[in-house]
C-alpha cells in the first residue's frame, strides 16, 4: 500500500509530513516534523476555548463522511451539561477505505494530539480511542503512541483504546456509543445525539480520527494556515484512499478542490481504461468515466455529478469490470450489515439487493429500471442511521451511470465483466 502526497509540495503534506514506510513517527520524531503541540487553554465555567474559534475559522468539516462542522460539535458538547468525554473514531468500517488504518499505523501522535487539544477545549479529562478488531497494525501503534506519551504534558488525559467489532455500521456515532455504554454496537434512535447524552450519558466529542489530526494541525498553526489550501467551502487537505487499475494504488493527501487526475497521475497513471468511478464509497456515487477530466475532489466539484467525497475513497472501475455486478455484490453486502433494527433497512436494502441480482441474471425483464428507482427512493430516510439512505445513493448512481448495461442485462443475462473476481473490497464479518 502507497502512502504519498501529491502536489503542490510547498503546501502539502500536512498530515503525512514525515511519514516513510518504516512504521509509526516516534513521539520525538513526531514533535521534530510538527513542533511541540501549544498548550490549548482549556475551557472554563464562563469562557469557551479561543481554540474552538479557531476550528470554526479554519472551517474544518468532519472527516468520517457526513462532513459535519466540528467547531459546531465542539460548541454542542460545551453546551450540555456534565463532565465532557472525547471519542476518537478510527474504526474505519468501510472496507474500501483504509485512510483512518493508515494514518494511525503513521502517524498516531498526531491524532493524539488533536484529541488532546479537543479534550481542553471542552474541558474533558477522558479520550476513548475506538479502533477495528481487525486492524491489528493500527492499533498496536496506538498503544505504542500512548505508552510513549505517559508522564508527558497530555493535560492530565486519561486514554483508553476499545476494539470495535468489523462490521459496518458499528462504526456510526450512536453504535460507538451505545457500544461503549456496554451494549451491542448497533445505531440507536437520535436524538438524543453523543453532544448531548453520550458514553456514561456525558456529552461526547465523537469525531473521525482524520478529522483530530486536523485539529492538532489547526491548534498549531492557526485558521489562515489551514485555509491556505483548499476551496473556500472546503478548506485543507483530505486523506484519499485510491484503488482500481493505477500503478500505485494506496493512502494520498491532495488538497480540496483539486482534480482527479492530478491524483491519478501522482499515483502513477492507469493501467487500464477505466468505465466510471465510485466517489465517496459505499455512501457515495459512480461517476461515468467521460467525466473524470472534470472532476474536482471537493464537495462542490463533484454534486453536479451526483457523488461527494464522504470519507475520501476513490475507487476507479476498469472497463473489463462490470459496474452493475459490482454494484450488486456491494448492495447485497450492505443488505447483510444492516443492524436488522428498521423495516425499511431490513427489508428494503435484502429487496434492492434481490431485484438488483435478478436483472442482471436476465431474470427481470419487465420495468427493472423503474422497480430499482423505486426502491431507492422507499428506503431512503426511513432508518434509525443513514446505513439505507448511502446505500440508495449507491444503487441509484449506478443506476444512472450503468443504464445501458442495465437494460443489456435484462435482456441478455450476466456479461463477461459478471464473471471477474469482484474489485470492491468487502468483508465476511457480520453485526452481532
Ligand atoms: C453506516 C455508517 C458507518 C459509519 N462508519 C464510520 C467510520 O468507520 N468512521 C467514522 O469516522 N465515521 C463513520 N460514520 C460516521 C459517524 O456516524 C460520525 O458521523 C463520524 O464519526 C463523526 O466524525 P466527523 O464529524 O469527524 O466526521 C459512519 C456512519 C454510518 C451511517
Ligand atoms: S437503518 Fe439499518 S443499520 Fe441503521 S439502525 Fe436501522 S436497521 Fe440498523
Amino acid at each position: 500500500m502507497t502512502v504519498a502526497t501529491m502536489a503542490p509540495p510547498s503546501t502539502l503534506p500536512r498530515l503525512l509530513a514525515g511519514v516513510g514506510p518504516e512504521g509509526a513517527v516516534g513521539l520525538h520524531e513526531h514533535s521534530e516534523i510538527h513542533g511541540e503541540l501549544p498548550a490549548v487553554a482549556r475551557r472554563s465555567r464562563k469562557t469557551a476555548s479561543p481554540l474552538i474559534d479557531e476550528i470554526e475559522l479554519a472551517g474544518l468539516r468532519g472527516r468520517g463522511g457526513g462532513g459535519f462542522p466540528t467547531a459546531a460539535k465542539l460548541r454542542a458538547v460545551v453546551g450540555a451539561r456534565g463532565r465532557p468525554i472525547v471519542v476518537v473514531n478510527a474504526v474505519e468500517g468501510e472496507p474500501a477505505s483504509v485512510k483512518d488504518q493508515t494514518l494511525a499505523e503513521a502517524a498516531p501522535h498526531l491524532i493524539l494530539d488533536g484529541a488532546v487539544a479537543a479534550a481542553g477545549a471542552v474541558g474533558a479529562h477522558e479520550v476513548i480511542v475506538c479502533m477495528c478488531e481487525r486492524s491489528p497494525a493500527a492499533q498496536l501503534a496506538v498503544a505504542q503512541a500512548i505508552e510513549e506519551r505517559s508522564g508527558a504534558s497530555d493535560g492530565a488525559v486519561r486514554w483508553q483504546v476499545a476494539e470495535v467489532p468489523p462490521h459496518y455500521v458499528a462504526s456510526q456515532e450512536s453504535a460507538l456509543v451505545s457500544f461503549l455504554n456496554g451494549g451491542p454496537a448497533k445505531p440507536t434512535l437520535m436524538p438524543p445525539r453523543p453532544s448531548q447524552r453520550g458514553v456514561g450519558g456525558r456529552p461526547t466529542l465523537l469525531s473521525n480520527a482524520e478529522t483530530f489530526a486536523h485539529v492538532a494541525l489547526i491548534a498549531r498553526h492557526g485558521p489562515e494556515w489551514f485555509r491556505a489550501i483548499g476551496t473556500a467551502a472546503q478548506p485543507g487537505s483530505a486523506l484519499i484512499t485510491l484503488i482500481g487499475p493505477i500503478a500505485y494504488p494506496g493512502v494520498y493527501e491532495a488538497e480540496h478542490g483539486s482534480s482527479l487526475t492530478s491524483l491519478i497521475d501522482a499515483a502513477g497513471g492507469l493501467t487500464e481504461d477505466v468505465r466510471a468511478v465510485l466517489v465517496g464509497g459505499y455512501a457515495g456515487g459512480w461517476v461515468d468515466a467521460r467525466h473524470i477530466r472534470a472532476l474536482a475532489l471537493c464537495e462542490e466539484g463533484l454534486a453536479p455529478y451526483g457523488s461527494r467525497l464522504g470519507a475520501g475513497v476513490v475507487a476507479l472501475l476498469p472497463a473489463s469490470a462490470c459496474g452493475l455486478a459490482e454494484t450488486a455484490r456491494v448492495a447485497r453486502w450492505l443488505a447483510m450489515q444492516s443492524a436488522g433494527q428498521c423495516g425499511p433497512c431490513v427489508h428494503g436494502l435484502d429487496t434492492l439487493a434481490g431485484t438488483l441480482e435478478q436483472t442482471l441474471a436476465g431474470s427481470d425483464a419487465s420495468n427493472h429500471s423503474a422497480r430499482l428507482s423505486y426502491l431507492t427512493s422507499i428506503v431512503a430516510r426511513r432508518g434509525a442511521c443513514s446505513h439505507p439512505d448511502g446505500t440508495a445513493q449507491f444503487v441509484a448512481s449506478a443506476l444512472n451511470v450503468f443504464a445501458g448495461e442495465l437494460a443489456d442485462h435484462a435482456r441478455h443475462g450476466h456479461c463477461d465483466g459478471c464473471r471477474r473476481p469482484g474489485m470492491l473490497p468487502i468483508t465476511t464479518e457480520l453485526p452481532r
